[in-house]
């Protein structure tokens, strides 16, 4: 196959959900459609179960599955899939965020009972900053739920979307009949059979047929026909460029349970989501198809067993063959590095591969050489963007609890925040050290891992912020700026990069603040043009 025609044929996408809105069970039936599992319940769960939140070795546990189960990749009718994983639960939010700057699109799961969801808006805001191409499926219709029409318009306000709803049900829960796909025109019956492979489909491509009353009763055909003519008329008809520039989202109705309404949405997804796109990089835009090789790191997972202190950093390509053992540039550190044994994912194994194509993920083995957000080429000096820090939902004061081993200390807490378990900020005022996190859960993780890895100690101090907003420095030789440096010296601080940040005590202050020095511009995230 063609490098061209090995770049075409690849779909890498994330599935993005509230937790328990069945994305583990949405992901284990793509990939027994795609034959790479043999049985329901192969694909251990990547998140840590309910009642288990403050459950460290749970975690420990967790992480060791994680890694497995970090790229999903399976081949569906010639075209590879790969799915990335990302985990439901909210601590580890900050992580589902950098695993969204190596997606191509996404699919949102939704619980038909449960809409919209916090975790779910949350995410679908980072993928509409993005304009990432998303597709919804509405999940459990077999389960009571909400009106059809009722989802769809709290999906288009709570998450700001646009849709079309490319599959419509007939019935719910007990009188969950099946469903009518819009998009192939047919009716698939539901009978609750969670082994079925495959639902029998009924072509009807006229609604009006006295066929959709046989299959389905005239009282439940006449509503579906009064719901498609709603449906019709009220929604813009599929656009695949207007899906693939982020502007419309396409709905699927269905139960991942029952395998049902999972062919059609897979059917559907690899004939329209994106193939690998072009990406920014703070240069040039770089296309997939260059010759030459680069990627970026998105994610460093760090093995906690202390006798194998090696780390696995994840690495989207971007354009061009990765090779096994050819020299390639880390631009941050301007060295070549060569890589003898780069992991490639499958269903739920890595094994080493000589040579992989944009889109997919390699896993390379790091002594401590990688950040998130570094660049791999070929020798040009390329940055990627996009992979930027959020405000933390948590902040607290690091303190040594061990003077001898501050050294340890440091160098653990610096390859920690590397990693991106957390983010650390330097008070200007006094040197203090802040670890910020989205979960109170990473600071377990933080203290374990210094202990166990690096040998040190630490305590914590709470300290009240409420969030840390990133000053943009353009307009930093005015005297507002200065007068704002002067007076909330306090509350200032540098983020690891060096960039200034205000931590704000409450949501009051942060707006008083805003309206005493209004060009002096705050950001949420750290990046911003
Ligand atoms: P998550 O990864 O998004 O957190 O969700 P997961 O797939 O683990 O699903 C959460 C729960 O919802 C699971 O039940 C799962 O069986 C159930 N579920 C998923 N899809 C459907 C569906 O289409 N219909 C119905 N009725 N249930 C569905 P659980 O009892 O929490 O876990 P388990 O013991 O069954 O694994």
């Amino acid at each position: 196959m063609s490098f061209l025609e090995e770049i075409q044929r690849r779909r890498t996408f994330g599935i993005i959900s509230h937790p328990d809105a069945g994305k583990t069970t949405l992901t284990e039936k793509l990939l027994l459609f795609g034959g790479a599992i043999q049985e329901a319940g192969a694909v251990k769960s990547n998140k840590i179960k309910k009642g288990a939140t403050s459950d460290f070795m749970e975690i420990e546990r967790q992480r060791g599955i994680s890694v497995a189960t970090s790229v999903l990749a399976f081949e569906y009718n010639g075209i590879k899939i790969n799915i990335l994983d990302t985990p439901g639960h909210k601590d580890f939010a900050e992580d589902t965020f950098r695993t969204l700057t190596a997606v191509d699109s996404v699919i949102v799961v939704i619980d038909v009972a449960k809409g919209v969801e916090e975790q779910t808006e949350k995410l679908v805001e980072v993928c509409r900053m993005r304009n990432i191409p998303m597709i919804v499926f509405i999940n459990k219709m077999d389960r009571e739920g909400k009106d059809a029409f009722d989802l769809l318009d709290e999906v288009e306000q709570k998450l700001g979307l646009k849709v079309t709803p490319l599959s419509f049900p007939i019935g719910m829960g007990y009188d969950f009949k099946g469903i009518y796909n819009i998009w192939e025109k047919n009716v698939n019956l539901f009978s609750g059979d969670s082994r079925k492979d495959i639902e029998e489909t009924v072509e009807i491509s006229d609604l009006s047929s006295p066929k959709l009353d046989e299959l389905v009763g005239e009282d439940s055909a006449n509503t579906l026909r009064e719901e498609i003519e709603l449906v019709d008329g009220i929604y813009p008809s599929f656009d695949k460029e207007d899906y693939l520039n982020g502007v419309l989202q396409p709905v699927f109705f269905g139960s991942a349970l029952n395998n049902f309404g999972v062919r059609e949405l897979l059917d559907c997804f690899v004939d329209i989501a994106p193939k690998p796109r072009a990406k920014q990089s703070e240069e040039r835009l770089v296309k997939p198809d260059e010759k030459k090789f680069s990627g970026f790191v998105f994610k460093i997972h760090a093995n906690m067993d202390p006798n194998h202190r090696n780390r696995l950093a994840f690495v989207k390509i971007v354009s061009g063959e990765f090779k096994r053992n050819s020299p390639y540039l880390h631009v941050r550190n301007n060295k070549k590095l060569k890589f003898s044994s780069p992991n490639a994912f499958f269903a739920e194994k890595k094994e080493i591969v000589d040579i992989s194509y944009p889109g997919d993920i390699v896993g390379l083995q790091d002594t401590g050489t990688f950040k998130i957000g570094d660049t791999l080429t070929e020798g040009e000096a390329l940055n990627y963007k996009g992979i930027p820090s959020f405000s933390p939902e948590h902040f607290r004061y690091i303190n040594n609890a061990d003077p001898l081993k501050s050294k340890q200390l440091y160098k653990g807490i610096d390859q920690l925040m590397d990693e991106g378990v957390a983010q650390l900020f330097t008070l200007e005022l006094n040197g203090r050290k802040v670890i910020g996190t989205v979960g109170a859960l990473q600071y377990e993780v933080i203290q374990y891992r210094l202990e166990h890895e690096y040998g040190a100690k630490c305590t914590y101090e709470n300290l009240n912020v409420h969030k840390a907003c990133w000053i943009d420095p353009s307009n930093s030789a005015s005297d507002e700026y200065k007068e704002f440096v002067r007076v909330k010296q306090r509350f200032l601080a540098k983020d690891k990069h060096g960039q200034l940040v205000f931590l704000a005590d409450s949501a009051f202050s942060l707006q008083m603040t805003q309206q005493k020095y209004p060009n002096v511009k705050l950001h949420f995230t750290s990046e911003f043009d």
